[in-house]
């Protein structure tokens, strides 16, 4: 059982399979004492030190679970404020800790001024994730403002170098995964694009000989979709730090007389092998941090019409599509962008959330009921954030974007970023996609944002540095309202493709796009970065048309990438053959029948595209009655590859039904972990789905 215990100002946090341990000091120096393996708990203690010597301080070398700045402390800190009267330093001292249930509460305040902090922890039953975010209460009465806020910072217990995990991506390749050994000096993971963005990601993987199924790997992961900041340190002591919150680029953050902020939330959690890094997060996210309303559903089929149609949208071929997408099996139909105000291109028409007249002279409805008489649920795309100059909005209210007086903005793909942060634009947003789902029968919206942000200036604001926090949050609090209002309207989070699926995003959506690149291919990287500590089931993956290098992957193949996720089609299914059509409607049907494991199961990487020229992954179901693999691969360099493959997480003393294609064999689980099917990976877009299922 999970427990948090307390002794002489030691706490530990008691997991299924590790121990995290902090203290406080009688000078009230908070300290972090270890982090990984469980241990006999009464062994644990504070090792205090003094400083080495006038230039190298105890305080640079504490292992700190919080450091403020000041004294003589100056490595990476925490949290850093100035004070009314232009103090900027905080020298806190402890003022207790209180345990809520499953949640431990440690309190420091400034011995001078009216600053209180607390940092939080919270343990969940049957997982090894931790959650920690930190309060900051202004409990006085003249504003404190600050220029550093991090959510957390852990400490690592080995002195050796670790290997950092993080992504490098961009629009089209995203979760393009870095592996960073960081011997000295610092690594930044960061963004300051206004949204969590394609590049880098808002989490740590720290590792030192880590695998799949081996060594250790520590993991924390940032809920939270603004500016953010994942700053990792090896000092000359040969202490790995991390310190990870909101990014101190252009930010500060003021707190009023009596104002208080909970920082975003972090994840944690520590592992052997990179696998059971990916289970735990999976498991902990659809339990606890996936909006409640769908975190236990299985995920419809979809299909949507971007890349069909484009911006030419109109009820007639909208129509076309979705009978063609009912008769393959889509439960889901969606229509993207281009359905409102006078949106041809993506010079106009955003911000105007009417229908297009010309292109659906009858209304939105015609289609809607079409698409229900068909038997699909309907869902929309908008991008509420955003307003072209082209719009009916940007001209009734050219003062909603962010702007500075007397500087041109910057436009990117046409648009400007609605300021977020005024109430006014954040009724009107609200409004219209109430409005919306209210008078329409829509079930699904598709929330995009295209375009990073500049010129932040927003004269609403007393402290316009703070407008990505603000942003951040009225976005999630806009997503929140509709979804009480409308709890039957599933939401997703898309971004030009994968810009915003942090796990802050999906606490509040439902699922994310994942990219604007279908390839299959490129696919199976992209989907494998995604993944790593996101959850499978919000990850969604269309087929699609999309030209790879010289042509589309087969038709059977990018069905066997796209199943990996959550499945959606996007092609323009008025060009398929009956062939295709069939070939489509054998997939999803199969997909029917396995999705349940693929979307709510446990994953295995077995082989890896870019290691081992082919790609398997395997879905195991949490009572280990049914599994599903997917092997992919585009053809060995080699043309052939023979190989026994063996699979993973079964039970060793069920015997299973192995499905393959025609062929079927009876196998027990230790069999099949350790001896294997023998497999001929031969040919351009080989492809096999394995089905096994508990005799
Ligand atoms: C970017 C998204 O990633 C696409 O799927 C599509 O919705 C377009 N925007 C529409 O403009």
């Amino acid at each position: 059982m999970n427990r948090i215990v307390c002794k002489n100002n030691i706490f530990i946090l008691e997991t299924e399979n590790t121990h995290y341990v902090l203290g406080v000091d009688s000078a009230g120096y908070n300290h972090h004492i270890h982090w990984g393996k469980k241990c006999d708990p009464s062994d644990y203690f504070i090792n205090d030190i003094d400083d080495e010597n006038s230039n190298s301080t105890k305080l640079d070398e504490y292992r700190q679970e919080l450091t403020p700045f000041g004294q003589t402390m100056y490595r990476d800190c925490d949290i850093k404020a100035e004070f009314d009267d232009k103090c900027r330093e905080i020298n806190l001292k402890y003022d207790g800790y209180k345990i809520t249930g499953d949640t431990l509460s440690l309190t420091f305040s400034d011995k001078y001024y009216p600053l209180e902090i607390t940092l939080h922890y919270q343990i969940f039953e049957n997982c090894d994730i931790i959650k920690r975010f930190t309060t900051i209460k202004n409990t006085g009465a003249k504003k404190i403002d600050f220029e550093k806020i991090s959510s957390a910072q852990f400490s690592l217990p080995s002195v050796k170098p670790y290997t950092f995990r993080n992504t490098n991506g961009a629009w089209g390749g995203e979760f393009i995964e870095t592996h960073d050994t960081l011997e000295g000096g610092y690594a930044v993971y960061e963004t300051r694009k206004g949204a969590s963005n394609h590049n880098n990601s808002p989490y740590f993987i720290a590792y030192q000989n880590a695998d799949e199924k081996n060594g250790d790997v520590y993991f924390a992961s940032l809920a939270y979709s603004g500016n953010f900041k994942i700053s990792c340190s090896r000092d000359s002591y040969g202490i790995t730090r991390v310190i990870m919150g909101f990014n101190d680029f252009d930010f500060s953050h003021t707190l009023d007389g009596g104002e208080s902020l909970d920082t975003p939330p972090v994840y944690c959690g520590y592992t052997q092998g990179f696998g059971e890094m990916t289970r735990q997060m999976n498991v902990f996210a659809v339990n606890h941090l996936l909006p409640k309303q769908f975190n236990h559903k299985i995920l419809p089929v979809l299909y949507n019409s971007w890349e069909a149609t484009g911006f030419s949208v109109n009820a007639k071929q909208q129509i076309e599509l979705a009978k063609r997408a009912a008769e393959i099996g889509v439960e889901l139909f969606v229509m993207d962008d281009g359905w409102f105000g006078q949106r041809k291109d993506d010079h106009a028409g955003l911000g105007d959330w009417y229908v297009n007249e010309e292109k659906f002279p009858n209304g939105l409805d015609e289609l809607i009921n079409e698409v229900n008489r068909l038997g699909m649920d309907f869902g929309i795309w908008v991008e509420p954030e955003m307003v072209n100059a082209d719009s009916d909005l940007f001209r009734a209210h050219p003062d909603w974007t962010y702007h500075y007086p007397h500087r041109e903005a910057c436009e990117l793909r046409n648009q400007l970023v609605l300021n977020m942060t005024r109430k006014d634009v954040q009724d009107y947003i609200f409004n219209v996609l109430d409005d919306l789902l209210s008078n329409h029968n829509i079930k699904y919206i598709k929330w995009d944002m295209n375009r990073p942000f500049s010129e932040t200036g927003a004269e609403n604001l007393q402290n316009p540095k703070m407008y990505s926090y603000l942003h951040t949050m009225a976005v999630y609090s806009i997503v929140d309202r509709l979804k009480e209002k409308h709890p039957e309207v599933a939401i997703e989070s898309c971004a030009s493709g994968g810009g915003r699926c942090d796990l802050g995003a999906l606490s509040h959506y439902d699922q994310a796009w994942t990219s604007d690149n279908t390839d299959g291919i490129d696919r199976i990287t992209i989907q494998k970065g995604y993944s790593l500590l996101r959850p499978v089931k919000t990850m969604r993956a269309w087929v699609t048309d999309i030209e790879g290098i010289n042509k589309p992957c087969s038709l059977d193949f990018r069905f066997a990438v796209a199943m990996q996720g959550s499945l959606g089609i996007g092609g323009d299914l008025t060009k398929y053959s009956d062939d295709d059509l069939e070939i489509c409607r054998r997939n999803i049907a199969l997909y029917k029948t396995i999705r349940d494991t693929v979307q709510f199961g446990d994953l295995y990487r077995l082989l890896d595209i870019e290691e081992d020229e082919v790609s398997l992954n395997q879905y195991v179901t949490a009572d280990k009655s049914k599994s599903v693999a997917f092997i992919v691969a585009n053809g060995t360099r080699f043309y052939k590859k023979r190989m026994p493959v063996c699979f993973d997480g079964l039970d060793k003393n069920k015997r299973y039904r192995i499905t393959i294609g025609d062929t079927a064999y009876e196998k027990s689980g230790t069999y099949l972990m350790n001896v294997g099917i023998r497999m001929h990976i031969r040919g351009v877009d080989y492809n096999k789905i394995i089905i096994m299922e508990e005799i």
